[in-house]
């Protein structure tokens, strides 16, 4: 790696806590050059010397290297799944499941699980934990107001239940909102809870490096009940789920193995 990348990695590490030689490089370090040669910088040292003295300009780094992309029912067949599979499983032993979105971005995902498990229960017995890294995807979660393109997975009969349109954005429900706790997590340094029933992660285990992967699944492992399910993203299959005490419950669900 070279010396000016990877004094930039100790310096963010030290600043903000967040570990970029656990990120993928290639990729990370290209997001990174295009964002500083556009801000007029000629090197990661100059653009650290930035970050120190205009918060902007932090935040704009926050802001690339997190990749907040997400929406409303991504993927919509493997939620299918999750309401049809495996919530009823899970439900049939427990009615008060512990439930856990680990990359929750602007809050499109967890506000899925919510509206998809009031099948199920009335939305006051439903609590949901969302976190992220980010605090200003975290912030835009809590405010639950979104652009149309953020719907245009859901199906529009749970467009009409749950969003409230006032002029070109749609305002999701208060009793929907207040499902879920938005809380900041680093994945990759934070202590986990535990005795998770389900834990959605999905579309950021891809930014990060094979052997931080490894340790992830580890921590999530450890993190689910018995019989618990990690739900991972579409492109994120994992090889060998048994080293972690998993076993593939559907494509890109995954169950714990009871201890
Ligand atoms: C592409 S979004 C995925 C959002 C959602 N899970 C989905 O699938 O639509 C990736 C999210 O991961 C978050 N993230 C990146 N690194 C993280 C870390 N170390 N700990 C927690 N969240 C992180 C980013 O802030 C971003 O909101």
């Amino acid at each position: 790696m070279d010396q000016d990348y990877l004094q930039f990695i100790v310096n963010i590490k030290q600043k903000t806590g967040i570990d970029l030689s656990l990120y993928k490089e290639a990729q990370m370090k290209r997001r990174l050059t295009s964002l500083y040669q556009k801000k007029g910088y000629s090197s990661f040292k100059d653009f650290y010397s930035g970050i120190l003295s205009d918060q902007k300009i932090m935040n704009e780094f926050l802001d690339r290297m997190t990749i907040n992309v997400t929406e409303f029912y991504r993927n919509g067949k493997r939620w299918e799944v999750l309401e049809n599979k495996i919530l009823p499983r899970l439900l049939a032993k427990k009615k008060n499941l512990k439930i856990w979105s680990a990359a929750s971005s602007t809050g499109e995902e967890p506000y899925t699980i919510s509206m998809i498990l009031s099948r199920y229960m009335p939305l006051n017995q439903i609590s949901i934990l969302a976190t992220d890294i980010d605090e200003q995807a975290l912030s835009a979660a809590k405010a639950g107001i979104y652009v149309e393109r953020s719907l245009a997975e859901m199906p529009p009969s749970m467009i009409t239940k749950f969003f409230k349109k006032e002029g070109t954005v749609y305002k999701i429900d208060e009793e929907i909102k207040k499902t879920v706790q938005f809380r900041k997590l680093n994945l990759l340094g934070d202590p986990f809870n535990k005795d998770f029933d389900l834990i959605v992660c999905r579309n950021v285990l891809i930014y990060f490096t094979e052997e931080a992967k490894g340790e992830l699944y580890k921590k999530f492992s450890n993190a689910l009940a018995d019989d618990g399910v990690l739900f991972v993203g579409s492109t994120e299959q994992i090889f060998n789920p048994g080293q972690y005490g998993l076993e593939v419950e559907d494509t890109f669900f995954y169950r714990k193995i009871k201890s």
